[in-house]
């Protein structure tokens, strides 16, 4: 039995990613740990050398995950055991002026992919009282959809929300996402498909977490400066830095108590975002 904490965050080489590791650290206690997951070799080496070191800080290890290995992100699960806080939050490159087609398989693969792959291998795993988030975005909600694609992510399973990823990805290839009504920007169907698969997880354990306070949700950081975002807004006077944009996620992450009225949801700044529009469209 011990009362060390173990946390692991996926992408966390830069951006948002990053700044979790940094700030689980510095809240955690020293006997705890943060696992800073990332690709590429040098890169997770160079994240973990540059940290922050605050005195009793948690301790940091670095490890390379690439998520869209399945495989690998079944064994890092195994090795580590027991994890009390997971953050799926890769994502992978994604540029304007640059076709649809020639970018959405690594996007999905990293975004969607590892995220399914991460809440199957994670959510069994998870210690009673332990947080599994999903860093998805406030553009992850039905309306951004036409409407008669709305029931292939709502009240569906995991399973279904994998089908239906692969299906969109698969018109996107043939030309044929724009006349089933996918919109045009990548990101869209993915971030839905992200909070899908996260809502779908939650119903399934609902409650028995509750009775545990353990929470199963994705977040939004809002608009962050970093690689990711760079390429698509002209204007970040409002933007956040990452060190800024991970303080809510933090606080929800380690809060002692589970709002029921936030279990499964998509959270930003501390507040459901409305899956469905409250109001008809
Ligand atoms: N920035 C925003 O304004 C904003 C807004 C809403 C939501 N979000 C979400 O926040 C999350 C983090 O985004 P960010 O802005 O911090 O992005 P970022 O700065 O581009 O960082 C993405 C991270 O994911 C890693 N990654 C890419 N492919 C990977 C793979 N196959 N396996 C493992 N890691 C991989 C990258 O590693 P490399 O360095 O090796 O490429 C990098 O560490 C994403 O889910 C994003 O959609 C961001």
């Amino acid at each position: 039995m011990t009362d060390q904490r173990i946390a692991v965050v996926t992408g966390a080489n830069q951006g948002i990613g990053y700044a979790l590791v940094e700030e689980l650290a510095n809240r955690m206690n020293p006997e705890d740990l943060v696992v800073l997951t990332g690709r590429n070799p040098e890169r997770v080496a160079a994240a973990v050398a540059q940290l922050n070191r605050r005195a009793n800080q948690a301790r940091v290890e670095g490890r390379v995950l690439d998520v869209t290995d399945g495989e690998a992100v079944a064994r890092l699960a195994g090795e580590l055991g027991v994890v009390d806080i997971v953050v799926s939050n890769a994502v992978g490159p994604l540029e304007p002026g640059t076709a649809a087609g020639e970018q959405v398989d690594e996007f999905v693969d990293v975004a969607n992919l590892g995220a399914q792959y991460m809440l199957r291998a994670f959510g069994p795993r998870l210690r009673a009282g332990g947080r599994l988030i999903v860093v998805a975005s406030s553009l992850g909600t039905l309306e951004q959809l036409p409407e008669e694609l709305w029931g292939r992510f709502d009240g569906v399973s995991l399973e279904d929300v994998e089908k239906v990823v692969e299906e969109w990805r698969a018109a996107v290839h043939d030309g044929t996402a724009a006349a089933q009504g996918w919109p045009e920007w990548i990101n869209l169907p993915s971030k839905v498909a992200q909070v899908a698969a996260v809502r779908a997880v939650a119903a399934e354990r609902r409650e028995r977490d509750l009775a545990e306070s353990t929470l199963v949700a994705s977040v939004c950081p809002g608009l962050v400066d970093t690689r990711a975002s760079r390429p698509w807004f002209d204007d970040f006077s409002q933007a956040k830095s990452p060190a800024d944009a991970v303080q809510p996620i933090v606080d929800l992450i380690l809060s002692d108590r589970v709002d029921p009225a936030q279990y499964g949801e998509l959270i930003r700044d501390g507040k459901v975002v409305d899956w469905k529009p409250s109001t008809p469209l």
